[in-house]
């Protein structure tokens, strides 16, 4: 796909379709007052009678038109101009991506209202931010889960024109454009990876992904595999790994573009490329989307990858923990105490509660790397998503001024994510009569207590958990999301990376 600032009035710019973005009670002037004049008043009598109101989100195609040079219009409502947030803007980019790229196209226009620009909350989102939203949204939005479906839901985009008025600096604009499109590209290849079934994406064929990506974009990479994770003494994540017949990994990336004694912010993803359950094995309907469940690698994968591409001066790590949780003769059981690799040891009283003992091998590992700061990411607990919905992150911490610089960071780039608490009072429940602790935590505050339980492997390093059990697959389409996966938090990462 071609995407590309276009120096073009909005009644002569070319294309299938010329997606105009206007807020609630827009005016008639600028170059949305020549549109409607193009159009003999189409817009205002839309207005009149709210039929197209403005409001965020809202769509509604115009076809058959004569007047100006593109052959359709989709207006796309914004909601009020002075309330749109990144999120809000970022969605309603969406909705217009998705609802255009059902049928096969040449050529898209995208038509922001001057009249949004610098006038958002919080902070304003300034123009350069509102052309990196749409160039992301364009790049993801035409791209579907459909990989082994002979007839397509969608057809990505040839070419697209994001429009300023002649006159207005396009070049400006390009950088914003390009780390749009370089987003976009890594939240499709988080999507990608998570959507491929487990018997395409294992352990294995991940780590050999990431190495050929490392390699395109000049990344150090290190794969452990399971002798050498052997002789890490990762019992913990090995423990989970020993049910199946695929052998694990660990995949270690390094970038650093920074000066010397510049802090390292290490990111870490789970990685269970399917997680059956284990022996506390899990019915049809929890297991149907468990190939989701390595979100967390593909979104460090993905990010790393960004960060690469856009030369971002920062000093990160990204560790991947890859392993298949299967049920295998010898599967780890019930009661069974392992030794993780910092020495702490665990009883198992569910083997489906696999993420956290993967994570504990991992964590530590990128603590002895050299990590100052921690992110880790983990499709973890289905208490997260009772406890938030579907559609938001839940984040963890021990230090909670790291945590505050995560949360604004997933402001900026419009993504929802709710800090949950981490009392004292949540470490009793993970204690074990046998061993130092256990890998659940009893019946409530599941999600909590997940957390409670990495925190014990990151050596007091500011860390913040990220709970994406909800938001890193959806079960259902919805206009501004395709369903299955959805890449979130890659934009997230790269904008807590870039201001750190
Ligand atoms: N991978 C699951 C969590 C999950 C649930 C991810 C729904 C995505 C959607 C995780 O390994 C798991 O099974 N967690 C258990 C923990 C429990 C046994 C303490 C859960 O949430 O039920
Ligand atoms: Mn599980
Ligand atoms: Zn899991």
């Amino acid at each position: 796909m071609k995407l590309q600032v276009s120096e073009n009035s909005w009644t002569s710019a070319d294309g299938d379709w010329l997606i105009v973005g206007l807020p609630e009670s827009f005016e008639l002037s600028g170059p949305v007052g020549a549109l409607d004049n193009a159009l003999g008043g189409q817009i205002a009598r839309l207005r009149e009678s709210q039929d197209f109101t403005g409001k965020a989100a809202e769509t509604l195609a115009l076809q058959g038109l004569a007047g100006i040079r593109a052959k359709r219009v989709l207006l796309l409502g914004l909601g009020p101009a002075d309330k749109l947030a990144g999120a809000g803007l970022y969605k309603a980019l969406m909705a217009a991506a998705r609802a255009v790229s059902v049928k096969k196209t040449e050529r898209i226009a995208v038509a922001i209202s001057p009249d949004i620009f610098d006038k958002t909350v919080p902070a304003g989102v300034p123009s350069t931010s509102c052309f990196q939203f749409a160039a992301t949204a364009m790049t993801v939005g035409c791209v579907g889960q459909d990989l082994y479906r002979a007839e397509k839901k969608r057809v990505p985009f040839e070419n697209v024109d994001l429009l300023v008025e002649p006159g207005q600096s396009a070049s400006e604009l390009t950088p914003a454009v390009q780390t749009g499109i370089i987003l976009g590209e890594a939240i499709n290849l988080a999507r990608e990876l998570v959507n491929q079934p487990a018997k395409v994406v294992y352990p294995a064929s991940f780590a050999e992904r990431a190495q050929t990506l490392a390699r395109q974009h000049s990344l150090h990479c290190e794969v452990l595999d399971k002798p050498a994770l052997e002789a890490e003494k990762m019992g913990s994540l090995l423990a989970v790994s020993s049910g199946s017949d695929q052998p694990p990994r660990l995949v270690f990336l390094e970038y650093n573009a920074a000066p010397a004694g510049t802090p390292v912010v290490a990111l870490v993803g789970k990685g269970v490329t399917f997680d059956s359950g284990g022996l506390s094995i899990k019915p049809t309907d929890g297991m149907l989307t468990m190939k989701c469940d390595m979100a967390g690698a593909a979104t460090v994968l993905a990010t790393m990858i960004a960060v690469a591409r856009l030369k971002l001066p920062v000093h990160v790590m990204g560790f991947m923990g890859l392993v298949e949780n299967m049920t295998g003769g010898s599967a780890m059981k019930l009661g069974d105490v392992l030794t993780a690799r910092s020495g702490v040891t665990i009883e198992v009283q569910n083997t489906d509660a696999e993420g956290r003992l993967v994570l504990a091998d991992v964590l530590d590992y990128a603590v002895s790397k050299g990590a100052d700061y921690l992110i880790d990411l983990a499709t973890l607990t289905g208490a997260c998503v009772v406890a938030l919905g579907e559609d938001v992150v839940g984040a963890m911490s021990n230090n909670q001024d790291w945590c505050d610089k995560v949360l604004a960071a997933a402001t900026a780039a419009g993504e929802d994510m709710w800090q949950l608490p981490m009392f004292g009072l949540y470490d009793e429940l993970i204690k074990s009569d046998v061993a130092d602790i256990r890998n659940v935590g009893g019946r409530w505050g599941g999600a909590i207590t997940a957390a409670k339980f990495l925190e014990r492997f990151v050596k007091e390093k500011p860390w913040v958990h990220l709970d994406i059990a909800g938001p890193a697959f959806a079960s259902s389409d919805k206009p501004h999301r395709e369903g299955g996966a959805t890449g979130c938090m890659v934009r997230t990462l790269v904008e807590i990376v870039s201001r750190h």
